[in-house]
């Protein structure tokens, strides 16, 4: 099986992007690589795009997903995408948690079109857990219901960062679905991996002499929390020997007087470093972080952890491997076979704009042919059996006139139609070198020669024509 082919929304950073190729290290674990290959990443933020393409060699585009056209989107197996959380969120109560209701709460709309328009074998969606509870528990079987009437088997679960060998206690939805029902059936998210010997925070937090003074709670700071700590409860300071408590995107602001995680040492209040915030988050120390602190904080808090993500995809992989990988060679994001025979009954290969334009200018001239002949190989598209003489009126794309750049503008089913034309391309070859071998001469006229400079094509068919052309009468 080939790399399978991933376009990724709202790709942020690339946590899911990262777990889902695999092939790092994280707390001395290796996480395989897995068989997959990312054609195509999306997000409208520049700022964690920058971040994104300083560690992945593919690059990201900035746009808003909105804008996006679907057959701009390389063909794909697999769409994933952690689409914008912030409607879910039961930690975002300000604004008020609208799910579904709101514009953001609708980006999983975005998914559903790609998967509808582009259908890809399979997606993965992830989400905050408040998704599950969001519009008084409606907004989520909508939206599966939405995913199931793209096209596809679909199922859930809540995961928890720290079963999977994480420092954290982040609860995350995915929500995963494939066309091929046999491959779906073969499907089962992963089971807790660290179910009890949970990874404790000490084991990402840095020693407090590589700690920078900036990242402490001032005096000021610290009575402030102390006074008002009786009546809410606020400073978080977590338990070194447990996962962390979830952190989020605003760990920049991170303040005693919030809700945000924050770490006491050695008497003294501080934030975590955006190192330890990434290991928390189970980025591995390579991945790099250049932006700004509150930047690179952001990115980190939205981000999927890849270890996560990576389990998850590594069941996916393993239920395509292990059962009906031959639905990868062949139904793969073509167009549905259905579509694909109206798409090309509306292709003329025959009579087409160029044959009667040539024709009609010859005819105008009094010259008489054979039009399409059935007993003359290749039936050219304009015969002079008496000159020996074959014309064809070749359409630059469908015969490959700058195979090359034809090739790369090709957006959908790629395969499927680069090949339709490298076989125009062997047929013509053959055509010619038949008609020539026979004694015939082999014109050959492209669409732009008919359409802008039709007088000369008419004159190279005279200048071939050694006998004067029988004219009408
Ligand atoms: C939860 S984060 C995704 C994090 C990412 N999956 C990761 O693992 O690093 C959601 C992302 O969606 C992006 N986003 C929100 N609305 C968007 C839109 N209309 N078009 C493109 N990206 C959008 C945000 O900029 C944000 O980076």
């Amino acid at each position: 099986m080939g790399p399978l082919k991933v376009a990724s929304l709202f790709c942020g950073c690339g946590g899911l992007d990262l777990g889902l190729i695999g092939g790092f290290e994280y707390l001395n674990k290796q996480y395989a690589k897995h068989p997959a290959e990312i054609v195509y990443a999306v997000d409208f933020d520049p700022y964690p795009c920058s971040i994104y393409n300083e560690n992945f060699e593919h690059k990201c585009h900035t746009e808003d997903i909105t804008k996006v056209n679907s057959s701009d989107i390389p063909p794909h197996h697999i769409l994933i995408g952690g689409f914008p959380c912030q409607s879910f969120s039961v930690v975002a109560q300000n604004p008020p948690r609208l799910g579904y209701k709101d514009i953001k709460g609708q980006l999983f709309f975005e998914m559903v079109r790609i998967l509808k328009e582009r259908k890809p074998a399979m997606f993965i969606a992830e989400n905050v857990k408040g998704i599950l509870s969001a519009n008084q528990g409606q907004a989520f079987p909508l939206i599966l219901e939405s995913f199931r009437n793209a096209g596809y088997h679909v199922t859930y679960t809540l995961l928890n960062s720290s079963d999977f060998g994480i420092p954290q206690k982040r609860e995350r939805v995915f929500i995963v679905g494939i066309r091929d029902k046999k491959t779906f059936e073969n499907f089962k998210f992963p089971t807790p991996v660290t179910p009890k010997e949970k990874i404790p925070l000490s084991r990402v937090v840095l020693n407090e002499h590589d700690v920078c003074e900036k990242y402490y709670f001032s005096d000021k700071a610290i009575e402030g929390m102390i006074k008002a700590k009786d009546k809410m409860n606020k400073g978080r300071a977590q338990n070194l020997d447990a996962p962390c408590n979830t952190i989020s995107a605003h760990l920049s602001k991170a303040s005693l007087n919030s809700v945000d995680p924050v770490l006491y040492i050695n008497n003294k209040y501080r934030r975590f470093t955006p190192l330890e915030a990434a290991r928390i988050q189970s980025f591995p120390d390579d991945f790099i972080f250049s932006g700004s602190d509150t930047r690179n904080y952001r990115a980190i808090g939205n981000a999927v952890p890849p270890v996560l993500i990576w389990h998850v995809s590594d069941a996916l992989f393993k239920a395509v491997k292990s059962f009906n990988n031959q639905i990868f060679q062949t139904e793969l994001y073509k167009t549905d076979p259905e579509k694909r025979s109206y798409n090309m009954s509306q292709i003329k290969s025959k009579n087409t704009k160029i044959e009667l334009k040539l024709r009609k200018a010859l005819w105008n001239k009094g010259y008489r042919y054979r039009v399409c002949p059935k007993d003359l190989f290749g039936k050219p598209d304009i015969a002079f059996p008496s000159h020996k003489l074959a014309i064809f009126c070749d359409s630059a794309f469908w015969h490959g006139k700058k195979l090359d750049e034809t090739v790369e503008k090709i957006k959908t089913n790629h395969e499927y139609w680069s090949d339709k034309i490298m076989k125009n391309k062997v047929r013509d070859d053959k055509v010619n070198d038949y008609l020539t071998k026979s004694g015939w001469t082999v014109l050959r006229f492209w669409d732009d020669e008919i359409n802008y400079n039709l007088e000369n094509c008419i004159k190279n068919i005279e200048d071939h024509i050694k006998l004067p052309l029988k004219k009408a009468a």
